[in-house]
C-alpha cells in the first residue's frame, strides 16, 4: 500500500513482533506489578539490534532508517510500553544525539557499547524546577583553572533509565546569564565519584522502566566529554527531542494498537441482551472511531519518519511533523485505551486483563518528551513564526 515500506522494513517489524509477543508479552504483567527492571529482555533486545536501529554498523548499530526504528518500536510497545521506553531513550535521545553531535572518540567510547546493547544510555534535561521551561536549569558546570575538567553540581530529575544507565547525556548551565545560550551538554560516566542516583520514582504507568533523580557533587567531567560546543546544549537538546518525539508517538501507537485489537476481539465474543456486543451501534461507533484515530496516528508517524529521513540530507528541521505525530498519537492512545476499558466493562477495570495497564501506560505519552501543551506550542510557532 505504501511503497516507502520496503521488504527490510517488514522484516524488522516482523522480527520485533515475534520477539515482543514471545518474550515480552508473557512477562509484562509481572514487571508492571513489581516495578522491577526487566534487564534480561532489555539485554536480549540489544542483542537483536533494537538499541541502535539507525546507528551505522561500524558504530554498533544495524544501519537502518527512522521508519524501521518506528515500526520495530511500535511492535515492542504493543507488548509492553516499558520495554519500549528504554528502547526509545537508547535509540533517539542517546544514540541519535551522539551520532549527530559526537566526536569520533566519543562515538567509539560511548556510542558503540549502547547501540550494540551492552550498555544502557540515558538523557537528562529536566530538573525539579525546570520541566517544560527547559532553558531555566539550576545545575552548573564550571571549567577548572587548568582547563582540563568541568566541575558539575546540581540535581536533575525524571531521568528515564537512570537507575541502570552506564552513560548519560546531561544538559547543564555553563553560562547562566546567557539563559538557553548558556546550556552545554556533557557525557557522564555513572561509575565516577561525584555522581549519585536518587530513589526510583514510583510511577502510575511504564512501571518496569526505571526513572530517578541524579545528583552531581563536584563531579569532574573531562573537557573531551563535552558534547558539542559550550552554549550549544539547548539546540542539541531540542534537536534530539524532535527525534525522541517520533519514538514516543510510535510508543503511543503500539499501546493504542494493542487496546484496539483487544476491543475488537471482545466485541466479537462477549454477548449481552442476546447478541454480540459488537452488534450494538454504540460499540460499533467506538470501534470505528478508535480505528480511524489509530490509522491517522500511523500516517502522521510515517510522515514524521519521512521528514526526519529527508532531514539527514537537507539538515532541515522536522519539529512540526514530529510534534504533530506525538500530539495526535499520544492523545489517541489515551482516548483509545479509555474506550477500550469502557467496551470491556468490569473486565477492562480488572488486573485480570492488560487493558488497565495500557490505560496507565498511555498517560505518560502525553507528558514526557514535551507535554501535549508544549507540542501545540511547537506546532503553532512553526505555523506563524511567532514566539
Ligand atoms: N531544533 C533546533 N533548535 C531549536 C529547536 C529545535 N527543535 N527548538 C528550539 N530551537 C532553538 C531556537 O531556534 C532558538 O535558537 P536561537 O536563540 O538561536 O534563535 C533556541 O533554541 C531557543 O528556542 P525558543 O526561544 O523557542 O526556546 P523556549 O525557551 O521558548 O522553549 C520549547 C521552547 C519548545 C518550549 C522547549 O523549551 C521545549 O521543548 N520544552 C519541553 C522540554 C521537554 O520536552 N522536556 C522533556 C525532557 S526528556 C523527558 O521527558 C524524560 C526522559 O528521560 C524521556
Amino acid at each position: 500500500m505504501f511503497d516507502f515500506i520496503t521488504e527490510e522494513h517488514t522484516m524488522i517489524q516482523e522480527a520485533a513482533r515475534d520477539f515482543a509477543q514471545k518474550s515480552i508479552a508473557p512477562i509484562a504483567e509481572h514487571f508492571d506489578e513489581t516495578g522491577e527492571f526487566p534487564i534480561d529482555t532489555i539485554r536480549q533486545m540489544g542483542g537483536l539490534g533494537f538499541m541502535g536501529i539507525e546507528v551505522p554498523e561500524e558504530y554498533g548499530g544495524v544501519g537502518m532508517d527512522t521508519l524501521a526504528y518506528s515500526l520495530a518500536l511500535t511492535e515492542i510497545c504493543k507488548a509492553d510500553a516499558s520495554h519500549g521506553t528504554v528502547m526509545s531513550v537508547n535509540n533517539s535521545l542517546y544514540a541519535h544525539g551522539l551520532m549527530k553531535f559526537g566526536t569520533e572518540e566519543q562515538k567509539q567510547k560511548y556510542l558503540i557499547p549502547v547501540a550494540s546493547g551492552e550498555k544502557i544510555g540515558a538523557y537528562s534535561l529536566t530538573e525539579p524546577m525546570s520541566g517544560s521551561d527547559a532553558g531555566t536549569m539550576k545545575s552548573r558546570a564550571v571549567l577548572n583553572e587548568a582547563g582540563t575538567h568541568y566541575v558539575i553540581n546540581g540535581v536533575k530529575s525524571w531521568v528515564t533509565s537512570a537507575p541502570y544507565a552506564d552513560f548519560i547525556v546531561v544538559f547543564t548551565m555553563t553560562a547562566p546569564e546567557k539563559k538557553h545560550k548558556g546550556v552545554t551538554a556533557f557525557l557522564i560516566e555513572t561509575d565516577k565519584p561525584g555522581f549519585e542516583r536518587g530513589k526510583k520514582e514510583p510511577k502510575l504507568g511504564i512501571r518496569a522502566s526505571a526513572t530517578s533523580e541524579i545528583m552531581f557533587d563536584d563531579y569532574q567531567c573531562p573537557v573531551e566529554n563535552r558534547l558539542g560546543a559550550e552554549g550549544e546544549g539547548f539546540k542539541i537538546a531540542m534537536t534530539v527531542l524532535d527525534a525522541g518525539r517520533i519514538g514516543i508517538a510510535s510508543q503511543a501507537l503500539g499501546i493504542a494498537d494493542a487496546a484496539l485489537e483487544a476491543s475488537i476481539a471482545y466485541a466479537q465474543e462477549r454477548e449481552a441482551f442476546g447478541q454480540k456486543i459488537g452488534q450494538f451501534q454504540m460499540i460499533q461507533q467506538k470501534l470505528a472511531d478508535m480505528k480511524t484515530r489509530v490509522e491517522a496516528s500511523r500516517l502522521l508517524i510515517y510522515q514524521a519518519c519521512l521528514a526526519k529521513e529527508a532531514s539527514k540530507k537537507t539538515g532541515a528541521r522536522y519539529s512540526l511533523e514530529a510534534s504533530m505525530a506525538k500530539l495526535y498519537a499520544s492523545e489517541t492512545a489515551m482516548w483509545v485505551t479509555t474506550q477500550a476499558i469502557q467496551i470491556h466493562g468490569g473486565m477492562g477495570y480488572s488486573k485480570e486483563m492488560p487493558l488497565e495497564r495500557y490505560f496507565r501506560d498511555a498517560k505518560i505519552t502525553e507528558i514526557y518528551e514535551g507535554t501535549s501543551e508544549i507540542q501545540r506550542m511547537v506546532i503553532a510557532r512553526s505555523l506563524t513564526g511567532l514566539r
